[in-house]
């Protein structure tokens, strides 16, 4: 019913996961899940945030939640917990590859290990999610869904972002392959692209090749930028629920995402 949450009869019971749970988007959509009577796996690097997430999800309304501390680039751990994850809780119905972190600063000033960096969390860490869950959803034989959170960056090039845009790119692209994929199995997979979206990662963000003042002074300004269009994480959580339920491929959220076209 109503008071259990919108998607309730969709979700009541299925087993979910989320990575980058511990703040910002991942958050919202965990406590939207828990809100729709779904068992929630909130999975994050930062252990304290992770297992705030699960407490909260069960407060919401999941009948059961885990907070797990992973970092979603490291390959072996992500291995172990997806061994842990069907051992203990099950096959998951419904993955979140959401954990991400920012990078700005011009090509020709970010350095490989910037580049790295990025692309060890934003790209490889949804290669390990998907595959390694995917690979359980499809033996498992019944279905399921993976979300892929790349971003409106994916499709819009800029001076400003070149290795998170990239990683982006990348991360919509391998979602549009898997999808065709895994279709036949009825295993759904969606890629969301938001716009900019008030949470955390402006202040966790850095900025390659540029000092520690001007590192600070850009942070603010980006962080004022995000407040100014005051998008809050719970409506892409929303977004997100709804492209499960829609089977959507590719889902613009804010409005200047919704304005693009691709390479525009
Ligand atoms: P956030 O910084 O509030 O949350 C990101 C979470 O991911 C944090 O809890 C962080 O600890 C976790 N995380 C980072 N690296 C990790 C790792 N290696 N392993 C496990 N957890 C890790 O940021 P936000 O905005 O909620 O970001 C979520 C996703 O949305 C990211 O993939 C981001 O690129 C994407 N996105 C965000 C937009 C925005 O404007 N905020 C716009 C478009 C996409």
């Amino acid at each position: 019913g109503a008071a259990r949450g919108a998607h309730a009869e969709r979700f009541g019971g299925q087993l979910v996961l989320v990575t980058g749970a511990a703040s910002g988007i991942g958050r919202a959509t965990a406590f939207a899940f828990a809100e729709a009577g779904a068992r929630v796996v909130a999975v994050d690097r930062d252990a304290e945030g992770a297992a705030r997430t699960a407490e909260m999800s069960r407060l919401i309304g999941a009948p059961e939640a885990w907070g797990e501390a992973v970092d979603v680039s490291d390959e072996e751990a992500m291995e172990k917990l997806a061994d842990r994850v069907a051992t203990e809780y099950g096959v998951v119905d419904v993955l979140v590859n959401n954990a991400g972190i920012g990078l700005s600063g011009s090509f020709l000033q970010t350095t490989s290990a910037d580049w790295k960096k990025v692309l060890d969390v934003n790209l490889w860490g949804v290669i390990h999610g998907c595959r390694l869950f995917g690979r359980q959803m499809a033996e498992r034989g019944q279905g399921g869904h993976i979300v892929n959170t790349a971003s409106a960056a994916a499709y819009q090039p800029s001076k400003a972002l070149p290795a998170y845009s990239t990683s982006k790119a990348a991360v919509l692209m391998l979602s549009e392959c898997l999808r065709a994929e895994l279709a036949g199995q009825g295993i759904g997979v969606s890629a969301i692209c938001p716009g900019f979206v008030n949470t955390n990662i402006t202040s966790t963000a850095r900025f390659a090749g540029v000092d520690a003042a001007e590192e600070q002074r850009r942070q603010k300004k980006t962080a004022r930028l995000y407040g100014l269009r005051n998008y809050p994480p719970e409506k892409v959580a929303d977004a997100i629920l709804r492209a499960v339920v829609r089977n959507q491929a590719v889902v613009p959220v804010t409005p200047e995402a919704r304005g693009l076209r691709f390479m525009s």
